[in-house]
Formats: structure tokens, C-alpha cells, sequence
């Protein structure tokens, strides 16, 4: 595959810049959300996952903001299920609504889901989500796997005097559960280096470390997924540990990864501001056509490398919510 196929296999789509937490690390405690008017529609979006899977796209992941609180969710992933071409529909949540969703969601043809876990401790999962419930995120856990997703992952963002403790009991979690687990370096795309943000940051090697003394892991195939996420089996169990390391592994040569933020622009990459208007275009009458070709244009502006320096002034003022990762 060349290296044009390879950018084009895998989209993130955001589908709404909302949500019901405010992660400590992903957005400021009053945040002001996108007006209705500018959040693409459910219909945009279902042409919008269309003309990418015409154009080769085999991989979407539905990110957010929380998409499950998403008014219009259901025909939306009713809508994704069902276009052909499509091998892997994926979604990345917070769980909270996930108790009542996950059965439709599996129906429809969900076939990955990522969890958003950084706490076992209610109190403390609590002040990290300011408003967030562990409880509804267990429930939320449990669904999952009764509803028999291909692969359920957590995802833990790790920072210094904040949960950095939790990481052996999270892992432990995720065994007994049969799930994967995934440890993120903090990105600061918001405000960078901000309250003592720098000092927070704990770097992937340190955890790999740190779990190498209670478990043996065995690496994993990472030009498999070309992802951020670099993989090992926990060995004796069914569990894969992932870290994800935008500041200490630069990952951009391999990425593959394309994404569409709540508000309709294609971003080339998470490190950097260049982007194109899809919603204008949806919104203008363009031909499929022309949109596609419009795409395909915009595919050679894709930079080779981003670069969160933990030193350096903000680059990216944006928050994770308003671009889904
Ligand atoms: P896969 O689809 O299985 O590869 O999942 P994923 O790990 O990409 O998805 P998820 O939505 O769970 O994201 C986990 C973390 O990876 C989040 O913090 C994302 O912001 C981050 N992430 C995902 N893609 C990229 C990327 O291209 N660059 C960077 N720097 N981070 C990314
Ligand atoms: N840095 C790294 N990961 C983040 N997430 C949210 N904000 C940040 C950030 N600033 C993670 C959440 C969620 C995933 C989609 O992104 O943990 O699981
Ligand atoms: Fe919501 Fe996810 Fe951001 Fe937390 S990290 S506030 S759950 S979008």
C-alpha cells in the first residue's frame, strides 16, 4: 500500500464538541460549547463517513466530546453500521451512557469500544471529571461486555499527584475484567505549561517500568495498526497494556489518521492548525464528487511530524473536546 492509501484508511470523527464531564486535562471548568447551528448534523455526518469510505477509509472511530450524548446517536450509528466498505466502526466514551446504549450500539454494528477510565476511587474520579460518577462508568463497563464488543479498551490518562498511584490497580482491573487497557502521556492542547501542568506529566516509560515488576509483557505488532498506542500482552492473560505517548515517541511518520472535529473542519493533524472547511462545503451544494476531490487535494498538506515540546509556549489553543483526539 502506498503511502496516500495509508492516510486515507482511518477516520476520527467528532460528532459533538459536548459533554457530560469536564475532565481536568481535556477542558476548562466552564467550557463554552459550539452553537447547534455549527456542529454538523447527523445527516452531514452519515454523507460526510459515506464519501470517506468511497475514498478508501476502512476504520471509523466516533469520538467527541461524549458522542453517546449526541442527540439523533442512535440514526447515527445506525447510519455508519450500514456503509458498505466500512470493516471497523469504533467509538470512544466515557462510559456514563453506555448502561443504557451499549446493546444498540453492538446492534448497529459497533465493533470497538474505548472507555475512558482514571480512577477506581469515586471521590477521586469525581474531582478528575469534576462532575462525573464512577458508578454509572462501572455499569457503563459491565454493559460492554455483555454486549460482546470485538475489543473494549480503558483509557487512563496518567499525571503526577493525580492518579499516578492507580496504575497497577487500574491494570489489575482490566484483567480481571478480560479488557485492554491504555496509559496517555497528557497532551496540553489546551493551556500548555499552566499551573504546574509540565510538572505533572509522567512519562509512558516510567508506567511500562513500573507495571515490568509484577508482569511480563511481550510487545505486540505495532505496524499492525499504525496507531499512537504501543501495545504489549500482559503475559498469562487476555489483556493488551497500551501507551500512548505523544511526547516521548513521536508517532506522526506511521499515522494514518485523519480526523473531522464536531464542527465539520478535516484536520491533517492533532499537532497543528491546518484544516479544511467540510462543512462549507456540505453546506454549499457541492457534488460528492467534488468533495471527494477537495479531500484528496487536501491529503498532501498532512505534516510528517507534530511537536508538543513540554518546554515550548502553546503551540495548539484547542481543547480535546472541540477535536476528539
Ligand atoms: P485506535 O483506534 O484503537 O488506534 O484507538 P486510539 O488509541 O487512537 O483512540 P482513543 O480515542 O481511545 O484515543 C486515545 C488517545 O490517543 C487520546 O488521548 C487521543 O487524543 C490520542 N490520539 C489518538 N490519535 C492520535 C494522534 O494521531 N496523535 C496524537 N498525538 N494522539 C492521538
Ligand atoms: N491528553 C491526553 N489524552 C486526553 N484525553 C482527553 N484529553 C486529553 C489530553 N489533554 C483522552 C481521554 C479519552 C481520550 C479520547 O482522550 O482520556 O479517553
Ligand atoms: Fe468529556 Fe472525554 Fe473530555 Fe472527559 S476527556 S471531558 S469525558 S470529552
Amino acid at each position: 500500500m502506498d503511502s496516500f492509501d495509508r492516510r486515507i484508511s482511518y477516520l476520527r470523527l467528532s460528532v459533538t464538541d459536548r459533554c457530560d464531564f469536564r475532565c481536568q486535562y481535556c477542558m476548562a471548568e466552564t467550557m463554552e460549547f459550539l452553537p447547534r447551528t455549527q456542529v454538523l448534523t447527523i445527516e452531514e455526518l452519515v454523507r460526510t463517513a459515506r464519501l470517506f469510505t468511497e475514498l478508501g477509509v476502512r476504520k471509523i472511530r466516533v469520538t467527541g466530546g461524549e458522542p453517546l450524548i449526541r442527540r439523533g446517536v442512535d440514526e447515527l450509528f445506525t447510519g455508519l453500521g450500514n456503509l458498505p466498505g466500512l470493516e471497523t466502526l469504533a467509538l470512544t466514551t466515557n462510559g456514563s451512557q453506555l448502561a443504557a446504549q451499549a446493546p444498540q450500539l453492538r446492534e448497529a454494528g459497533v465493533n470497538s469500544v474505548n472507555i475512558s477510565l482514571d480512577s477506581l476511587d469515586p471521590s477521586r474520579f469525581h474531582a478528575i471529571t469534576r462532575i462525573g460518577y464512577l458508578d454509572a462508568v462501572m455499569r457503563g463497563i459491565d454493559a460492554a461486555i455483555a454486549a460482546g464488543f470485538e475489543r473494549i479498551r480503558l483509557n487512563a490518562v496518567i499525571l503526577e499527584g493525580l492518579n499516578r498511584d492507580e496504575v497497577l490497580s487500574l491494570t489489575r482491573f482490566a484483567i480481571d475484567k478480560n479488557i485492554h487497557i491504555a496509559f496517555i502521556e497528557e497532551m496540553p492542547l489546551g493551556q500548555v505549561n499552566v499551573g504546574g501542568k509540565a510538572l505533572a506529566y509522567v512519562s509512558s516509560d516510567e508506567l511500562k517500568a513500573e507495571l515490568e515488576q509484577h508482569f511480563e509483557l511481550h510487545a505486540l505488532n505495532s505496524q499492525a495498526n499504525a496507531g499512537p498506542s504501543r501495545d504489549f500482552l500482559i503475559a498469562g492473560t487476555r489483556t493488551e497494556v497500551g501507551f500512548i505517548s505523544p511526547h516521548s515517541h513521536n508517532f506522526c511518520a506511521q499515522c494514518n489518521r485523519l480526523r473531522i472535529s464536531a464542527e465539520g473542519r478535516l484536520l491533517m493533524c492533532l499537532g497543528n492548525e491546518e484544516s479544511i472547511d467540510l462543512r462549507g462545503l456540505l453546506r454549499s451544494g457541492c457534488s460528492d464528487e467534488d468533495i471527494k476531490t477537495t479531500i484528496m487535494d487536501s491529503l498532501s498538506i498532512k505534516p510528517e511530524r507534530h511537536n508538543f515540546d513540554r518546554t515550548d509556549q502553546p503551540q495548539i489553543v484547542r481543547f480535546m473536546n472541540a477535536t476528539g483526539g
